[in-house]
């Protein structure tokens, strides 16, 4: 069994290519995005447990705000917003 063709999601206003089913974490560091998040002193955050424990990866998914991105499977058209700050 392969790996699902990819769709695109959105992230900070880009498209970017991805695989449904895999974890957003997953899809945005295949992207590029090395951080995700801020704190609100404005230190840039990283997914660091890709488990659900740490919060480190949260960003904002289709207007809804603290989504631990690496519990988040990758869907087509999901919009994505990055470095919101805590
Ligand atoms: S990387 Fe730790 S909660 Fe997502």
């Amino acid at each position: 069994m392969g790996r699902p063709e990819p769709v695109t999601i959105e992230v900070d206003g880009r498209t970017v290519p991805a695989h449904p089913g895999e974890s957003l974490a997953t899809a945005l560091l295949a992207a590029g995005e090395r951080s995700v998040g801020t704190t609100r002193g404005g230190a840039r955050r990283a997914p660091y447990c890709n488990m659900g424990i740490c919060f480190e990866c949260v960003v904002t998914v289709d207007g809804v705000p603290c989504q631990r991105s690496c519990l988040i499977r990758v869907r087509a058209g999901m919009r994505v917003r990055t470095a919101v700050p805590r």
